[in-house]
């Protein structure tokens, strides 16, 4: 596919989100037609602006007759959807399971054969405790089995990770975070879809989504400071309270569902294995041989967030 062709027409999936926003504007760039669905077209419209290349229809992934009619006419899918939030989480499996499976079963009748799912940085591994692990590890099994055309990306946290933990002027971080912590600019992961989704030539596979560096949060602290000229100091906070509300979980579950599937990504940010800086390296490579992105740097993030007013 090419975005010369007049009858392409992306449907994303979660087009409203952080990771999404930025996969529908890459593709507008691009002159591509896009759907978006939406549970709030205001509030989409909101984030995506009008452009004439751009559809938004109001509607639920859980609501089949909204996802038949967002399917008219579309070529290809990039689910970024996510119901990891306060609102939807006791609908997490719902969302991005059952519906993701039914959108599947509903796009082949609509024989539509090119899907993009972003999902998480590794395979979930089958022993994994987190739902949304499982989850992903379900959703990617059943794409890997089947005869679509997919490409499956693995996001890790946002590189917006290392500004949005910065409360009062100082990067606070339980535990104090991994020596290397895989991240991406969302502005990055919405080219590298976009062009995924336009491509017909990818091997069927997983990429593994990362930055050109994947630095620690006291490297992250030096290097903001550096390029906006002030100091961001750097301060671990202890992890044994959040380790021990992980403990109960169990009980937390039906009262604070949200912390309760919070928690283990927290605890998770300290568990990166410090070869993950050498995979990286190799990953970031692999992304520069198949796609073409000129990467937004931490040093580049750290001025739109200076910008910004921070
Ligand atoms: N953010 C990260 O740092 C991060 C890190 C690793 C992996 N990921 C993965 O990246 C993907 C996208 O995550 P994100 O953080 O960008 O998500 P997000 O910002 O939380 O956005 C969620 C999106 O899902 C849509 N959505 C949720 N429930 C829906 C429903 N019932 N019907 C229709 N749309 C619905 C929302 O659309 P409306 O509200 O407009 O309806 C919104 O566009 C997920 O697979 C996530 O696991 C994210």
């Amino acid at each position: 596919m090419t975005a010369e062709d007049k009858n392409i027409r992306i449907l994303v999936l979660g087009g409203t989100g952080h990771y999404g926003q930025h996969i529908v504007r890459a593709l507008l760039a691009k002159e591509v037609a896009v759907r978006v669905l939406s549970r709030n077209k205001e509030k989409a419209l909101k984030i995506l602006g009008e452009n004439y290349n751009l559809e938004i229809i109001e509607g639920d992934i859980l609501n089949e007759e909204m996802v038949r009619k967002s399917l008219e006419r579309v070529t290809a899918i990039i689910i970024a959807i996510s119901a990891f939030n306060r609102k939807s989480i006791r609908q997490l499996r719902l969302i991005e399971r059952d519906a993701v499976l039914n959108l599947f079963q509903l796009a082949r009748g609509a024989k539509i054969n090119r899907i993009v799912y972003i999902s998480v940085y590794e395979k979930p591994v089958p022993e994994t405790k987190m739902e949304t692990g499982r989850i992903k590890l379900e959703v990617e099994d059943t794409l890997e089995r089947s005869t679509f055309d997919y490409t499956i990306l693995g996001a890790p946290p946002s590189i917006e990770i290392f500004f949005s933990l910065i409360r009062g002027g100082t990067l606070r971080v339980p535990g104090g975070g991994p020596s290397a912590l895989p991240n991406i600019s969302p502005i990055d992961l919405g080219e590298i879809a976009a062009q995924a989704a336009l491509r017909s030539n990818l091997p069927q596979k997983r990429y593994r989504l990362t930055s050109p560096s994947a630095p620690s949060f006291p490297e992250a602290a030096r290097r903001i400071s550096d390029e906006i000229g002030r100091n961001i100091p750097f301060r671990k906070i202890p992890l044994f309270p959040f380790k021990i509300i992980a403990k109960l979980a169990g009980f937390l579950k039906p009262v604070m569902p949200y912390t309760a599937q919070l928690l283990p990504f927290i605890l998770l940010l300290n568990d990166f294995e410090s070869e993950v800086k050498l995979q990286t390296i190799t990953d970031y490579q692999i992304l520069q041989e198949t796609f073409n992105f000129v990467p937004h740097t931490l040093e580049d993030h750290a001025k739109l967030w200076a910008e910004r007013g921070n």
